[in-house]
């Protein structure tokens, strides 16, 4: 049985102050589904800090982390040091990351298997464009994606990883994928995975405009554990009431 898991991606956004909200906010819910927030690396502390404080469930992560475990590497932060600061997830392969800062799926899996050597949870994201779905190659490409990272996983840890599926022409456009296009790609996913990972336990995220609105009808089916949710995981109220579509 997967457990589902609704994953907040500040990007560069966020305060000590949001920290604190979210942490004494997050401090009574007795939902089941796991939550995880990923402020930026400078926040991290603050955020798991504020957690224990409060007794607040709530997981912390890194958005990035460097491909490399030490060494001149100027403005790189570490898993280690992540995890140092309280992070137990790590986000990779972001479409940002890869379109913004030249990241190929070999880089991809370094950071992933990096992470994991340290005992952390990569979340991996895969994606197409609006012009690659456009031509009907979106389920190759993303299989691509998937094959691509999860061959390059150190063989002991593979199993320990999340994937999360969002379409770049649905991240941050307001134009969520429908439930018959996440469904279907998902189960796509899982079935390109399975050479490599054990697919049927992992958990596969959908991200991609996700909101109060949209996520019960996305969160409800068979193959979505969860969300990876960006603009609106920036509000407590609106975090919360994604999870408690799941
Ligand atoms: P969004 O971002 O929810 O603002 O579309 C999702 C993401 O980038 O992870």
């Amino acid at each position: 049985m997967r457990k589902q898991i609704v994953v907040g991606n500040w990007k560069l956004n966020g305060t000590t102050v949001l920290c604190h909200q979210f942490a004494s906010g997050l401090a009574d819910y007795k939902g089941s589904v796991e939550l995880v927030i990923c402020p930026p690396a400078t926040h991290i502390d603050c955020l798991a800090g504020a957690a224990s404080a409060h007794h607040s469930k709530v997981g912390v992560g890194g958005q990035n982390v460097a491909a490399q475990f030490s060494g001149a590497y100027t403005g790189e932060v570490s898993a280690s040091m992540l995890q140092e600061l309280g992070a137990c997830y790590g986000i990779v392969g972001h479409s940002e990351r890869r379109a913004l800062f030249g990241e190929t799926s070999e880089m991809v899996a370094q950071k992933a298997n990096r992470l994991l050597e340290v005992g952390m949870t990569p979340i991996i994201c895969v994606g197409e464009s609006s012009l690659v779905r456009e031509g009907g190659e979106h389920g190759k490409f993303v299989g691509r994606q998937v094959t691509e990272v999860l061959s390059r996983l150190a063989p002991s840890v593979e199993s320990a990883v999340i994937l999360a599926y969002e379409p770049i022409w649905a991240v941050g456009t307001g134009n969520t994928a429908s439930p018959e296009q996440v469904q279907s790609m998902h189960a796509h996913i899982r079935a390109v995975a399975a050479p490599f990972i054990n697919s049927v336990a992992t958990r596969v995220l959908y991200g991609g405009s996700v909101t109060p609105d949209n996520a019960a009808s996305l969160l409800e089916l068979p193959d979505v554990d969860g969300a990876l949710v960006g603009g609106a995981s920036l509000e407590l109220d609106k975090f919360l009431a994604i999870a408690g579509g799941c």
